[in-house]
């Protein structure tokens, strides 16, 4: 399958995904190019999380199809998806690693999950590879609980890239971070595709994030795509919940509800300290 410039490595074609009568996707069709970044953005609840989840078939669609490269795998059972994930590392929202395993068990986990492990000290190579690839080869040994917040989103992109996998889903990287952290997110990610070229799909609400990573942006708005191009196509386009998200602007119908809620009371203004 061809899309529109290069080699298509995942595709969905009309899909409609609801939650009971919460319609999330509606009729979504996309085509996802090898080597390339494209970023997902849009307002808190609009879809992201739930269109990648379908590109790996974490959830299934009420209709439409999805393809990795000339496959259909919405249809697939678990075990024969087991197979295509190898081909994914993914980043989930929260990072989560577990915290009763070391770092370096942490990495070994989706390794484990789908290989008998031979070699042990190929095993530890491996590990002290990923780890330096992220800065921190030397904590192998370390605990999830003994490391900040920006060390702990990096263990899990070490984790995510222990197979070295030819498509990369990062569900929001940077967030919680500081700009230093997250600018060391965005420059793992570009050395990730320079280095390993592999397929990148990430969520975010970063602007600053998106327009250093992407090749592409995609804007989801009431379950539909309202923008699809380069940095520059988004931040020159046209339509006011374009502009109002990238510049961080209350749209009209947010104001109304803050004009409905009434007088807010001071102490929803107490310094953070204080919370
Ligand atoms: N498993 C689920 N069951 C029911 N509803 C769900 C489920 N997962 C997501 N939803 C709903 O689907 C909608 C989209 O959720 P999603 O997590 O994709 O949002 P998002 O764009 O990733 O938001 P955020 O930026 O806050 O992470 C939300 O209304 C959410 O409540
Ligand atoms: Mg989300």
């Amino acid at each position: 399958m061809q899309s529109r410039d290069g080699e298509a490595v995942l595709s969905v074609k009309n899909l409609t995904k609801r939650f009971g009568s919460k319609l999330v996707l509606d009729n979504i069709s996309l085509t996802i190019e090898k080597g390339k970044t494209t970023v997902v953005i849009g307002p808190s609840g609009c879809g992201k999380t739930v269109l990648i989840k379908h590109l790996i078939v974490l959830l299934r669609p009420n209709s439409g199809e999805v393809y990795f490269k000339d496959r259909r795998i919405d249809n697939l059972r678990e075990d024969e998806l087991n197979g295509i994930r190898t081909h994914y590392g993914f980043l989930f929202q929260g990072g989560a690693l577990f915290d009763s395993l070391s770092v370096a068990e942490n990495i070994i986990f989706p390794i484990r999950q789908h290989y008998t492990i031979s070699s042990w000290k190929e095993v530890e190579e491996l590990v002290k590879a990923k780890l330096a690839m992220v800065g921190l080869d030397g904590y192998q040994n370390y605990y999830p609980a003994n490391l900040s917040g920006g060390q702990r989103k990096r263990v899990a992109l070490a984790r995510a890239i222990a197979m070295n996998p030819e498509i990369i889903l990062y569900d929001e990287p940077t967030t919680g971070l500081d700009p230093i952290r997250s600018d060391v997110i965005n420059e793992l990610i570009l050395k990730l595709q320079r280095e390993l070229k592999v397929t990148t799909i990430v969520v975010t609400h970063d602007m600053t994030s998106a327009y250093k990573i992407a090749n592409r942006i995609i804007m989801l708005h009431n379950g539909k795509i309202a923008a699809d191009g380069d940095a520059d196509h988004i931040r020159n386009h046209p339509h006011p919940v374009v502009q109002q998200f990238i510049n961080g602007q209350v749209g009209d119908d947010d104001l109304a509800v803050l004009r409905m809620s009434g007088t807010i009371s001071q102490a929803q203004f107490l310094p953070r300290d204080f919370e």
